[in-house]
């Protein structure tokens, strides 16, 4: 038998792995510290969990032996009143990251072209490669939002499809309905990723009655607190919905994940008003690191804080605060080397990280 890498496909083989964070109790063990003595505010997580609700549900949950209806009837009613959408448009999955797979390899011939507004989620390039799809890196502009000119410049070029988020991850910026609208007159499929539309309060997703070649992705990971559950979903039009209902896996939803969503939805005023808190001790977090000096924290509408630093600091900063026991997030992409992302939520948190951060910057003065 020949070399079995050989008999898998060349772009797998080449395939850089998916930069992910080590679990917390593994970067607290490398620490030396016990996972409850760290602060984590590099994920993005919901620090309060999710609804009563869904404990509640899942206590009572027996069926483990029972596998769930492919065509999400329930899941999808559910949605459906919760997003204004009739469940002919909806379509769920194992996180928004499923929904991202799925309409990548929905639309993707090997070697087609997919544009990705940097800096970004990192799932929309590694999906776009898993896929043997070509990655066209497009930044974005100085405030951070999608450039439409660039991007219809690769439209004209032949890219099949556009992905971006919005808010953005790690700016926390919106793109405008009247931007999205300019990208979907490109005519080229358009992914909107709408995960953190919660913490916002805005969303383009009505656009989708009037644009078959929109996709809109939302998730429960963040307002709803469900992240390790995995639940999501996309928004489109009924004959992509159709047909991505009938390539997905059958049970892509597992059971439990259903639960827990359908009791999520009940209980949706407790979560949002959540959700408006964290939005509310976001913006606390950013006026206080306004005032340390040499931190620049940046406007957002998701659940964290993007903050420019001196030049040369990201890695020291960062280290610094994981000597106290807190995680954030820095980057290795170079327009982002002076930034770190904080996750806002707690208000001890918010307290705990600005003052190690004053310390951390008057130290490395
Ligand atoms: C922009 C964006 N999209 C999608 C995801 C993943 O969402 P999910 O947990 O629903 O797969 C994340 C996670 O951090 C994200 O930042």
């Amino acid at each position: 038998m020949k070399p079995i890498k050989e008999m898998m496909q060349p772009h797998i083989v080449s395939l850089p792995g998916y930069e992910f964070e080590d679990p917390m109790e593994v970067q607290a063990q490398k620490l030396g510290v016990s996972p409850e003595h760290v602060l984590r505010m590099n994920l993005n997580e919901n620090p309060y969990g999710p609804s009563p609700r869904v404990a509640e549900a899942l206590a009572g949950f027996k069926d483990y032996n029972r596998y769930t209806d492919p065509i999400q009837r329930e899941a999808r009613a559910a949605l459906s009143e919760y997003v204004g959408f009739g469940p002919e448009h909806i379509v769920a999955g194992a996180g928004a990251d499923e929904l991202i797979d799925l309409s990548m390899r929905m639309f993707l011939d090997l070697g087609d072209s997919v544009i990705n507004c940097t800096p970004t989620f990192g799932m929309y390039a590694f999906n776009t490669r898993v896929c043997g799809g070509q990655v066209v890196t497009m930044p974005r502009d100085a405030d951070f939002d999608v450039d439409v000119e660039a991007v219809a410049g690769a439209a004209r070029s032949g890219a099949k499809m556009l992905i971006f988020a919005s808010p953005n991850n790690p700016t926390g910026n919106l793109t405008s309905g009247e931007r999205v609208r300019r990208l979907l007159e490109l005519e080229i499929i358009v992914i909107v990723d709408e995960t953190y539309h919660e913490f916002s309060g805005r969303s383009i997703v009505s656009l989708v009655r009037e644009y078959p070649n929109l996709i809109v992705l939302r998730s429960f990971s963040k307002w709803a607190g469900l992240a390790g559950l995995r639940v999501g979903f996309g928004v489109m039009d009924p004959e992509v919905a159709e047909r991505m209902l009938t390539m997905k896996p059958p049970y892509n939803l597992s059971k439990a994940a259903e639960l827990a969503m359908l009791a999520s939805l009940d209980d949706r005023e407790f979560l949002l008003a959540k959700a408006h808190s964290i939005a509310a001790e976001r913006d606390r977090m950013r006026a206080m690191l306004s005032k340390v000096p040499g931190v620049k924290p940046w406007p957002g509408h998701a659940n964290f804080v993007l903050c420019q630093l001196p030049e040369g600091m990201g890695k020291r900063v960062y280290d610094g605060l994981l000597r106290k026991g807190i995680f954030i997030r820095r980057y290795s992409d170079s327009r982002l080397r002076d930034f770190i992302r904080i996750t806002a939520g707690v208000p001890e948190h918010t307290d705990a990280v600005v003052k190690a951060l004053q310390q951390v910057m008057e130290e490395a003065k």
